[in-house]
């Protein structure tokens, strides 16, 4: 019988995580279940910031970004010792088993809990969707429909100006949000870690482009491929006397992570912060809960972990037939 569940946010923040608290704490309570919060990521566990989460705590949260219990990067639990002494910590405040709430490096923190014996849950809360078990984490649609929002108001100046824009995106290694939001930005360009980029073509692609009077283009850059700046130091001495374009670079940073969680991630986050609480209470554990062709799904923690998603092959063939240059794939 569970009575007591811990709730832990971890590594970089994302919309949706409060919607997820949110969704925990109301379905543990109606089942009878206390939540604890953990502030701060795993460094919380060790300082001992524990906060008791009932429904007024999570009260009106469903519409901010970032997490109400904050998050951190502890590189002390990377150790084994640590996650022992986590444990030890978590025991004696009588929490019985954890869901944790994060990217794929807190979800290999949650394989380790779950290894050492701790009964763990893990809840896909990423705007980089690169979590395998699940084709969408928690985040990644408010962050895109912030990118296509700026690169919108990013195209109206460039198209004013007649120039051509970098827009370096994040993403950690994983080019879905630069590919994604270029699809969905009708950008010119995405540039990819998983594929090579090719300056020839993407200069052509360009070329053709004025050539047609459309005066003004944007390159989605994925930080996983390269600096934007970089990018646009390539871009100029290899286009030099061939672009005839001014080139400008954008950075979007954390802007990124901050917008409200739209409809799809607070529906996405209250779905799995439900599911989540069911599985437990069924005596579910060491897997983490995923969205596999719009059902609530579990894939086991161990499995998940050094496995990254490929990227939508379809997104590929779509992004290549609406004239878009992506490059080649880097294993051709
Ligand atoms: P994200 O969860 O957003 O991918 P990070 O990769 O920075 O963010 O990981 C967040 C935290 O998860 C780390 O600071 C660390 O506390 C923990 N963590 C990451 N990788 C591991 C690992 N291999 N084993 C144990 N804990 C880990
Ligand atoms: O993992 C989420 C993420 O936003 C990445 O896309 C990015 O590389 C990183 O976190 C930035 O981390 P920080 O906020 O610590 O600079």
């Amino acid at each position: 019988m569970l009575k007591r569940i811990g709730i832990i946010t971890s590594g970089g923040d994302s919309p949706g995580m409060n919607p997820a608290i949110r969704s925990v704490t109301r379905t543990a309570i109606n089942l009878g279940i206390e939540v604890v919060g953990i502030q701060n990521g795993y460094q919380g566990i060790f300082d001992r910031e524990f906060m008791p989460l009932g429904v007024i705590e999570v009260s009106g949260r469903i519409r901010d970004a970032g997490t109400i219990l904050s998050t951190s990067r502890c590189l002390k639990f990377l150790e084994e010792h640590s996650q022992l002494e986590a444990i030890e910590i978590l025991k004696k405040e009588n929490i019985q088993a954890l869901l944790i709430l994060g990217g794929d490096g807190s979800l290999a923190g949650a394989a380790a809990l779950s290894k050492h014996g701790f009964r763990v849950l893990g809840i896909p809360c990423s705007i980089d969707n690169d979590l395998s078990g699940t084709e969408m984490s928690i985040g990644v649609d408010s962050c895109l429909n912030t990118i296509v929002h700026l690169i919108d108001m990013i195209k109206a100046t460039a198209a004013s100006h007649n120039r051509c824009f970098v827009v370096e995106v994040m993403g950690r290694k994983q080019g879905y949000l630069a590919l994604m939001s270029a699809i969905a930005s009708g950008s010119q360009i995405a540039v990819i870690p998983e594929f090579r980029c090719d300056m020839d073509l993407i200069i052509e692609n360009l070329t053709r482009r004025r050539l047609r009077r459309h005066n003004n283009s944007v390159v989605v850059v994925a930080e996983g491929a390269c600096t934007g700046q970089n990018f646009m130091e390539r871009l100029l001495v290899a286009g030099k006397d061939k672009l005839h374009q001014e080139v400008r670079l954008t950075v979007l940073g954390h802007l990124q992570r901050g917008s409200p969680p739209t409809f799809s991630d607070r529906f996405l986050a209250t779905r799995m912060g439900e599911f989540a609480v069911l599985a437990l209470n069924q005596g579910e554990h060491g897997s983490m809960v995923g969205l596999l062709r719009n059902r609530m799904n579990l894939t086991d923690l161990q499995e998940i972990k050094g496995h990254r998603p490929h990227l939508p092959a379809d997104a590929i063939r779509l992004a290549r037939n609406l004239g878009m240059e992506v490059g080649i794939p880097t294993e051709a």
